[in-house]
C-alpha cells in the first residue's frame, strides 16, 4: 500500500459502487468517459479471467496515483492499514440483505453458471443463507476497532442518502483532495442515483475483464432507498437479522448504525 492509496471497504450492497463513483469523480474533477468503474477503481481481491495474480499486481502497480480500490475484505484481510486511507460505508443489514437478494436474482444465467452462484429458491432461503454466510457481520465487526483510527473514515449510507454534499466535504477533507466549486457541481451530477441508473452499464461489470455480462441490463443500480426491506421482509426475518447484530456487535457500534433502539 502507498500513503496516497484509498481503499473502499464495505459489506456487499452497502453502497460500494456509489463510493467507487464518488471517489473517482472527486479524484478526476468529473469524468464520464470510463467504460467500466472497475477499470478506474478496481476490485482488489477479485480473480481476473486469464490473468495470474502477479500480472494483476503488476497492473495495479502501474496505475496513476492516487490509486483507489474497492474491497469486501475484513480488517484482518486488508493490506496497508495505517498506510493507505480507508473509507467504509455501512448500511442497515436488512436493506443489504434484500439488496443482495435482487443482486442474485438479477444476474444473467450465463454469469451465474460461470461463477457457480445458484439462484436462491425463495427469499426465505436467501435470508437463511445470508445469515449463515454472515459477511455483513464479519465486515462491520472487524472494522469497528478502527472506528477512530486517523486513516479511517466511516460513513453511513443513510447520511449519504439524506444529504450527500456534507459527506463529500468530509471525504475531500479526509483525503486532502482539492476540488473546485465547478468540479463539485459536475461530481454531484455524476454521483446522483439518476445519472448512475442511466449509465448502469458502467457499473455492472463486477470485475471488468470478463466477456460475460454479469447482470441483466439496467438492473445493477436498482432502487437506492433506505428502509425498503419492509416490502419483502417479514418481521420474523427482521428479528433474526437484528438478533445476530446484537450478539456480534458492540453496543456503541449498534448505536452508530442506529440499530440500538430496534435490536
Ligand atoms: P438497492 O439494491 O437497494 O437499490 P453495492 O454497490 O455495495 O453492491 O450496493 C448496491 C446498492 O447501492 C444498490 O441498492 C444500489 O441501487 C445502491 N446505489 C448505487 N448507486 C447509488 C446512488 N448513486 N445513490 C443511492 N444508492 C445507490
Amino acid at each position: 500500500a502507498r500513503p496516497t492509496d484509498v481503499l473502499i471497504t464495505t459489506p456487499p450492497k452497502a453502497g460500494t459502487t456509489w463510493m467507487q463513483q464518488i471517489l473517482h469523480q472527486l479524484r478526476s474533477g468529473g469524468d464520464s468517459t470510463f467504460t467500466s468503474i472497475d477499470t478506474v477503481v478496481p476490485w482488489l481481491e477479485i480473480q481476473r479471467e486469464g490473468k495470474t495474480w502477479q500480472e494483476i499486481v503488476k497492473h495495479f502497480e502501474s496505475l496513476p496515483e492516487p490509486r483507489v480500490f474497492k474491497t469486501h475484505c475484513t480488517a484482518e484481510q486488508t493490506p496497508g492499514i495505517g498506510i493507505a486511507n480507508i473509507i467504509l460505508t455501512s448500511r442497515d443489514p436488512r436493506d443489504c440483505c434484500v439488496s443482495f437478494y435482487h443482486h442474485l436474482m438479477n444476474m444473467t444465467d450465463e454469469a451465474r453458471s460461470k461463477k457457480q452462484i445458484p439462484c436462491p429458491a425463495s427469499f426465505d432461503e436467501h435470508v437463511d443463507q445470508w445469515l449463515k454466510f454472515g459477511a455483513w457481520y464479519r465486515n462491520v465487526q472487524s472494522w469497528w476497532p478502527y472506528f477512530e483510527h486517523p486513516k479511517v473514515l466511516w460513513l453511513r449510507y443513510q447520511d449519504m442518502k439524506q444529504d450527500i454534499e456534507p459527506c463529500i466535504d468530509k471525504i475531500t477533507e479526509f483525503l486532502k483532495w482539492d476540488v473546485t466549486a465547478k468540479q463539485k457541481e459536475t461530481v454531484l451530477e455524476y454521483i446522483s442515483f439518476d445519472w448512475m441508473k442511466a449509465h448502469d452499464e458502467k457499473f455492472s461489470a463486477q470485475g471488468g475483464s470478463s466477456k460475460t455480462q454479469t447482470f441483466k441490463p439496467g438492473k445493477f443500480i436498482r432502487q437506492g432507498k433506505v428502509g425498503k426491506h419492509k416490502d419483502l421482509m417479514s418481521t420474523e426475518q427482521e428479528h433474526r437479522i437484528l438478533e445476530k447484530a446484537k450478539i456480534m456487535l458492540e453496543p456503541e457500534c449498534l448505536k452508530f448504525l442506529e440499530l440500538d433502539q430496534i435490536c
